[in-house]
């Protein structure tokens, strides 16, 4: 057996190593030719135009692009909140089929998602209990003694440093939005899905939280297996927990490849133009220039 050589020197101390085998895992989710235009008549916006990608089980993708290239709208068609206008998506290598409420019930327990505002990925009516035994019986708990319901759930709030005991009782809107960016992992921590997809997941928390629940992801990946799809304006950031990095611009993919490939060797000028953005990425800070 040959060694899995660490994939390039540059990539910080401590990053997260990526699986030898990863590219060569069956297909999670893929698409071909994937478009959403909005609108209609003269006043048509095309936000995602003819895309084509393919994750791997236990990937860990990130999709980089400034405001407006269309990293949203792409999660949102992935998920099925939005109609794809053309182009075609399949999950575990079948085309995706979504028509009936049941279908998409059913798709739901593979792919869940961790939004950009937090607050939007409740039911405010919902007690944080609620929140969190729904996803218990969505993954066939309902009819656990309720004593094991709470294990899991006070489980759950656990490995994200939330307390349950404090929580029951609470509506979303009650909590923080760091607080409540931790309970949406504690719901895909009872979920499990095949499918993470994270927009902006840490854009509500200070930076050593952030850390904290880039963390939890990267845990939750390896104990589950679980793809993640990273959506991100920082690139430095994709650099150093991705497997592969997709560049969005105005709706298109400009480039795909390996975190290295991409970010080492960019061929695409919108990439080197993302990359000058972040010197940190090859140079030491100079402290005196800040
Ligand atoms: N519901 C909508 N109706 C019309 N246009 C929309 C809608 N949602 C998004 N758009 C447009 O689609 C384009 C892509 O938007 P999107 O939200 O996907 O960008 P983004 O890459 O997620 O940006 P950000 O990094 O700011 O979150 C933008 O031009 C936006 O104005
Ligand atoms: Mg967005």
């Amino acid at each position: 057996m040959t060694m899995h050589e660490p994939q390039s020197q540059s990539r910080a101390a401590g990053a997260p190593q990526t699986p030898a085998d990863v590219h060569s895992r069956p297909l999670c989710l893929s698409g071909k030719g994937v478009t959403k235009v909005f609108g209609v008549g003269g006043k048509q916006t095309l936000a995602v135009d003819h895309v084509d990608f393919a994750f791997h089980e236990g990937e860990l993708v990130s999709i980089v692009g400034e405001s407006g290239s269309g990293k949203t709208t792409l999660a949102k068609m992935l998920l099925g909140l939005l109609s794809v206008t053309e182009g075609e998506i399949s999950f575990q290598g079948k085309p995706r089929d979504i028509r009936t409420r049941r279908a998409k019930k059913e798709y739901w327990k593979g792919i869940q998602a961790i939004f950009q505002d937090p607050f939007s990925s409740f039911n405010v009516f919902n007690k944080i209990d609620t929140v969190l035994l729904d996803c218990i019986h969505m993954t066939g708990g309902r009819r656990l003694p309720y004593a094991e319901k709470t294990r899991l759930m006070e489980e759950a709030c656990s490995f994200v440093n939330l307390k349950f005991a404090e929580l029951t009782n609470k509506y979303p809107f009650e909590l923080s939005g760091g607080q409540m960016q931790r309970l949406m992992i504690a719901r895909v921590f009872l979920l499990k899905p095949k499918i993470l997809l994270a927009d902006e997941p840490t854009s509500m928390i200070d930076a050593c939280s952030r850390a904290t629940i880039l963390d939890m992801l990267l845990q939750l990946r390896d104990e589950i297996g679980m793809t993640i799809l990273f959506i991100t304006h920082d690139i430095g950031l994709a650099y150093y927990i991705s497997d592969s990095v997709y560049i969005m611009e105005h709706g298109r993919f400009v480039e795909h490849g390996t975190a290295d490939e991409v970010i080492c060797a960019p061929k695409a000028a919108y990439t080197k133009r993302l990359i000058g953005d972040v010197p940190k990425i090859y140079e030491p800070w100079d402290l005196s220039t800040v």
